[in-house]
């Protein structure tokens, strides 16, 4: 049985479950982004995992560049399709949501997991940021030994078995996605955070009127370097969609972003601010090096 585990990732979660997951179930990792040169993806594989980060769970939760590889998707009809989604506290309803997606490609989704991997700011600290505008980054040196985060790590190891025994029975119909009861009392928290992101992706686009989907790529207008910049080129070689050129050592971003956050991430020298990142703790999962994040984005 070929085993195929296709993912994308900006901090690391993403890729730390693909790769146990690649592992365990002795298939072949592939990143999304090395893939997206293509005009359409004809796998071989009888198997196709799909690991990605949850964006926007309220809107859709699916990455712009999951949308696109499901896109170019071929022959899913006779595959057997799982997910896996990363998340900091709510996945809201990415995996239905994803099932949709993969059924109207002619699939269908047999199981979809999700995986708690990041820790949200407190409501604290977010009202520090709103009132004292003051930088999340102060607040958090990286809470990699957080027992919190910890206490998350060894929960996704024991999901790792759950999973794998699933996937290599071909059990079908496990879906970690809200029942109906709970999606009615989320109802007008998702209807005012679809608003909320609409209004400040509009000021991060400075764009008025476009959809909040197209207004994403536009975001990236926001992102500011400081002194600190040293123009390596590190945040270019970073970015999963090649979103980013360092022109006479200035990093340039290119509107074609998928807010992923690498680039402000992987900087080595802290140089990469702006609003879009204003509510954003570096963080990055504790197994994952710069150089694990680099090789992925090269075509294959
Ligand atoms: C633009 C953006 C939007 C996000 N939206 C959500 C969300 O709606 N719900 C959630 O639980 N986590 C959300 N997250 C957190 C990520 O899903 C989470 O940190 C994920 O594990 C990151 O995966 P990665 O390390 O593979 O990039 C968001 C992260 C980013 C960068
Ligand atoms: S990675 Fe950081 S220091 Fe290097 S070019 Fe990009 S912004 Fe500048
Ligand atoms: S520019 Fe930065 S945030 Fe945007 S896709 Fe590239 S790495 Fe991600």
């Amino acid at each position: 049985m070929n085993k195929e585990i296709y993912y994308f990732s900006g901090t690391g979660n993403s890729l730390v479950v693909a790769q146990d997951l690649a592992l365990e179930l002795n298939g072949k990792l592939i990143s999304i982004p090395s893939v997206m040169d293509r005009v359409s993806i004809k796998s071989e594989a009888d198997v196709i995992g799909i690991i990605f980060p949850v964006y926007f769970a309220a809107v859709s939760g699916i990455p712009l560049i999951v949308k696109q590889f499901l896109d170019k998707l071929e022959n899913l009809s006779t595959k057997y399709v799982f997910a896996v989604c990363t998340h900091k506290g709510g996945p809201g309803s990415t995996i239905e949501n994803l099932r949709e997606m993969i059924r109207n490609q002619g699939g269908d989704l047999a199981a979809g997991f999700t995986v708690q991997l990041s820790i949200p700011p407190s409501p604290l600290e977010k009202m520090r940021r709103v009132f004292l505008h003051q930088d999340l980054r102060n607040f958090d040196p990286g809470n990699k030994d957080s027992p919190q985060l910890q206490l998350k790590v060894a929960k996704w190891k024991r999901k790792l078995e759950i999973i794998t025994n699933y996937v290599s029975n071909f059990e079908e119909g496990w879906f970690e996605t809200p029942g109906r009861l709970w999606k009615t009392i989320m109802a007008p928290y998702n209807l005012f955070m679809r608003f909320m992101y609409s209004v400040r992706y509009k000021q991060l686009s400075e764009v008025p009127n476009l959809p909040f989907t197209e207004l994403i790529h536009l975001a990236d207008k926001s992102f500011k370097v400081n002194e600190k910049c040293n123009g390596c080129g590190i945040c270019a070689r970073v970015c999963p969609v090649r979103n980013i050129e360092v022109v006479n050592t200035t990093p340039i971003w290119l509107h074609h972003c998928e807010n992923c956050i690498a680039c402000f991430e992987w900087c080595p020298k802290d140089a990469i601010e702006g609003e879009i990142v204003a509510y954003e703790r570096k963080f990055h999962h504790q197994q994952v090096k710069l150089r694990d994040m680099l090789k992925p984005n090269i075509s294959q």
